[in-house]
């Protein structure tokens, strides 16, 4: 693909979205997969919700809240669309970690039963998981055959049993940058009568995601590292069947001093006053990411990554830690200076060239332990609003910081 400056397509002009983006002229940031930056219509959605029609939803007649409700239901059905997940049920929580949870406290287990996750995972696709081992739960952690390659069926299928009742995996690493064969895991998780989880942080805020085609039984994501605002998540769930995990107003049709009757559908989920404005803020980033599409942003962020794989790996002492250019990657980069701690190296490209990125252990410490890597990685992530220009400086910087060493 030809990248003429500032704009790769006619459908997807970087200059306009930077323009939305103050932030972007500031820094150059590249710490896309812990957070996005939001882009002014998101702003303005959560703006014009506080200032015109702030009521809450679900629960009276009047004409603020039959407004806000509106779009808050609309806010549901547009990010359920967004992952062809019609027919499902997506219910907004805080953010990914927290419908991790609600799946690990809303299923019943048993002893003996066991748990599949990986190595690859983020602390909040294990701790929920580990927690069940007081209950007499088997939590496998599986580890990929190729350290930085990611996870493949065949770690799966190795692991799996009959006793198997979950198999839960990013669909993209945080680390790696590695993507997961998630649609056949969930097809081995069926054949074993298991059921799938599939957690999407990394993956659908950068590809075009439907979850029917995946097939999984849950898809969790946030809301905050596709553009939309922080304290918003989805889980999206194909049955709800879940145990709740809040019990109390907004989630039921009828209460007496015996007992009570809960709703259907996502409301069953999100008992007491949800984050409204915040559900605004993501169906504004969902109707964004929607009018640049989602196979534009994709094919962008595969040529920065290419540059950046090139310019990091061409750079005596740097060691890139995930796989090489190709479909089986996002633009999630880790890397390494030898003789540097990846802190340092965040410090100085921070203070010498305003250059955004993460280091440590990116929240997945088995990883790091499992890689050799005490100190973790240096992490640079990349968005639709990123520029060749942007990954250029990041390399120069780095190159800088190895000729100083
Ligand atoms: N999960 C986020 C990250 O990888 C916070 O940075």
């Amino acid at each position: 693909m030809v990248v003429h400056h500032g704009r790769i397509s006619d459908q997807m002009n970087i200059d306009r979205i930077r323009q939305e983006i103050p932030l972007t002229r500031e820094v150059i940031y590249l710490d896309n997969a812990s957070t996005s930056l939001s882009p002014q219509p998101v702003i303005d959605a959560m703006v014009e919700y506080e200032t015109h029609y702030r009521a809450n939803v679900g629960r009276g007649v009047h004409r603020l809240s039959q407004i806000a409700g509106q779009l808050y239901w609309d806010a549901h059905e547009t990010v359920n669309r967004f992952i062809g997940g019609e027919g499902g049920t997506p219910v907004f929580v805080r953010n990914c970690t927290e419908a991790i949870n609600m799946v690990s406290h809303g299923l019943i287990f048993r002893p003996g039963d066991e748990i599949i996750t990986t190595v690859t995972d983020h602390h909040s696709n294990l701790l929920p998981w580990y927690a069940l081992r007081e209950k007499g739960v088997i939590v496998k952690v599986i580890a990929p055959s190729t350290p930085t390659a990611g996870i493949t069926t065949d770690d799966v299928s190795s692991a799996i049993t009959r006793n198997t009742r979950l198999v839960a995996v990013s669909h993209a690493s945080n680390v790696l940058g590695s993507v997961h064969p998630v649609k056949e895991i969930a097809e081995i998780a069926h054949d074993h009568n298991a059921l799938s989880l599939v957690d999407g942080a990394q993956s659908v805020p950068h590809m075009k995601t439907d979850v029917k085609d995946i097939g999984c039984d849950y898809l969790c994501f946030s809301g905050h590292k596709m553009l939309g605002p922080t304290g918003t998540g989805i889980l999206w769930m194909a049955e709800d069947t879940l145990e709740p995990l809040l019990l109390g107003g907004g989630m039921i049709d009828d209460v007496t001093t015996d007992g009570y009757l809960v709703a259907s559908g996502y409301s069953k989920y999100e008992a007491g006053t949800p984050n409204i404005s915040g559900a605004l803020g993501l169906r504004a980033a969902v109707k964004y990411l929607n009018a640049i599409g989602m196979n534009e942003i994709e094919a962008h962020e595969r040529v920065l990554t290419g540059t950046l794989l090139s310019g990091l790996s061409g750079i005596e002492g740097v060691s890139i830690i995930g796989p090489p250019e190709g479909e089986n990657r996002i633009g999630v980069v880790s890397f390494i200076v030898e003789g540097l701690h990846p802190h340092e190296v965040a410090h100085i490209l921070d203070d010498q060239d305003t250059v955004i990125v993460r280091s440590g252990h990116h929240c997945c410490m088995p990883l790091m332990q499992y890689l050799g890597l005490p100190d973790g990685t240096v992490r640079a992530s990349l968005y639709i609003y990123n520029t060749e220009e942007e990954i250029q400086t990041l390399v120069e910087g780095v190159r800088e910081i190895v000729e100083g060493v």
